[in-house]
């Protein structure tokens, strides 16, 4: 795709958003839209974003950036991902991360994790070819995985 950007949610663009999968009683590794967007409004060192194509959302993501996080895993990082189905082996979700390693860049970070679900049905062949490696670590019995900027 070639007219991707990252924007911040608005009244324009929630209701999109929260339509992204999972919707009930779909069965994907990650938490719906509306979870997050609810977990951001009473945290504010999560950062939601949209993926836009044109005017159309095809992706949302959501970081974090806590140094003081207790877990040294959640300070700084994914915290969920979600494509709109059509939009899936297109390139959206790639973007998502090269935007989240940009901001890590911007406020001098040099590594960003995620938490992924192991198993083939999940979404650990996508985070290894975005560049992410395990780092042998399980937390809540998910695989973690490291980006080196
Ligand atoms: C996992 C997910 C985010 C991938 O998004 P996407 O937009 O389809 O991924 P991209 O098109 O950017 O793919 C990047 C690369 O990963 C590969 N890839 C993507 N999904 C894959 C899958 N399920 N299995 C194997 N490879 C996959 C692509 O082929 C591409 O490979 P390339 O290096 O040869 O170009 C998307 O499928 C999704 O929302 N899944 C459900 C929710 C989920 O698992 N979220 C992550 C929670 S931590």
């Amino acid at each position: 795709m070639a007219n991707l950007q990252i924007a911040e949610l608005t009244t324009d663009n929630l209701f999109a958003a929260i339509q992204l999968p999972p919707q009930p009683p779909d069965k994907e590794p990650v938490a719906p839209v509306a979870w997050s967007v609810a977990e951001a409004y009473v945290n504010p060192t999560a950062w939601p974003r949209v993926v836009l194509d044109g005017d159309d959302v095809v992706g949302f993501v959501m970081a974090n950036w806590n140094p003081d996080e207790e877990i040294p895993e959640f300070r700084a990082g994914i915290w969920r991902l979600n494509v709109a189905r059509e939009a899936r082996k297109r390139g959206v979700g790639r973007f998502a991360v090269e935007q989240v390693a940009e901001e890590a860049r911007r406020r001098g970070l040099d590594r960003i994790t995620v938490l992924w679900v192991p198993g083939a049905d999940g979404p650990e062949e996508f985070y290894l070819r975005c560049g992410f490696r395990k780092t042998g670590n399980l937390l809540f019995d998910e695989v973690v995985g490291e980006l080196l900027l």
